[in-house]
């Protein structure tokens, strides 16, 4: 795992966007693992501006509430539109999220690794961090090997999405999401976390035990994590003058420092 911190949200985002849009530049078939939350608005807008090439990407996005249409404003699906595939030249068709709609669950989360697999695996799968500690909707308990199931949701999770719907009262308590294990298989993970409200459930993610009772902790499992941050979620990691270092020294950021 690598914590690169940089000094404001706009720097954090642009980095992410930059790592991503040089993974599409390298690999025209890039496939990629999606997020959604208001952290990836300012990402996508950013990936979005630079005119990339995604006509043979594919994508899976991580979650989807059960029991909303996709053509409801609330639903991912209708949040991944909005914010990145209707500005970009990806094929819907090559889009992918967890069917919350589906009269089984199981054999829809099922499927849903099936495609996975069949793409040939996620390339770069991005994630935020829940205040929960989740990724995607992986609440307390959830095993570190578990795949795409379906998940209820805490109340600290209610209460940081329903303010998103117009009435709070209609967020789902229970999504489909892919699972820590599923996660973990991606070949690399690129993590944006921004703001003083993350700082805390950012330090036990990324310096604390693993520990199912706090998903994102199982990133340190991965060989290929890094977690892009701003100085406000930073607030908290005991060792971030060590990865502020890591920025300003390591060859592999010299050609991302410039910007
Ligand atoms: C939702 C999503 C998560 C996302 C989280 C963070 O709960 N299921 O994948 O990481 O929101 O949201 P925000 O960026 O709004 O803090």
């Amino acid at each position: 795992m690598e914590v690169i911190i940089r000094p404001n949200k706009e720097s954090a985002t642009t980095l992410a966007a930059n790592l991503i849009a040089d993974l599409v530049k390298r690999k025209p078939t890039l496939v990629l693992g999606l997020a959604t939350g208001r952290t990836m608005e300012e990402l996508y807008d950013k990936v979005a501006a630079m005119k990339l090439d995604f006509t043979f990407c594919s994508s899976f996005n991580l979650d989807e509430y059960i029991g909303i249409e996709t053509i409801d404003k609330n639903s991912y699906r209708y949040y991944m539109n909005k914010h990145l595939f209707d500005k970009v030249n990806i094929n819907k068709k090559n889009t992918h999220l967890p069917d919350g709609m589906a009269k089984n669950t199981i054999i829809a989360c099922h499927e849903y690794e099936n495609q996975i697999n069949d793409s040939g695996g996620i390339d770069v799968q991005l994630l935020g961090i829940g205040r929960s500690g989740h990724i995607g909707f992986n609440e307390p308990l959830s095993a570190l090997s578990s795949r795409t199931r379906e998940k209820a949701l805490t109340p600290t999770t209610v209460a940081q999405n329903s303010p998103l719907f117009d009435n709070p009262e209609d967020m789902p308590k229970r999504a489909l999401t892919m699972g820590v294990g599923t996660i973990l298989e991606a070949k690399r993970i690129i993590m944006l976390v921004t703001g003083t409200e993350k700082a805390e459930i950012l330090a036990k993610a990324v310096e604390g035990p693993i520990t199912s009772m706090i998903s994102a902790t199982a990133l340190q499992l991965h060989p290929a994590c890094t977690i892009i941050v701003d100085e406000e979620a930073a607030g908290k990691l005991q060792e971030r003058e060590y990865y502020r270092w890591i920025f300003e020294n390591e060859p592999e950021w010299e050609p991302y420092r410039v910007v």
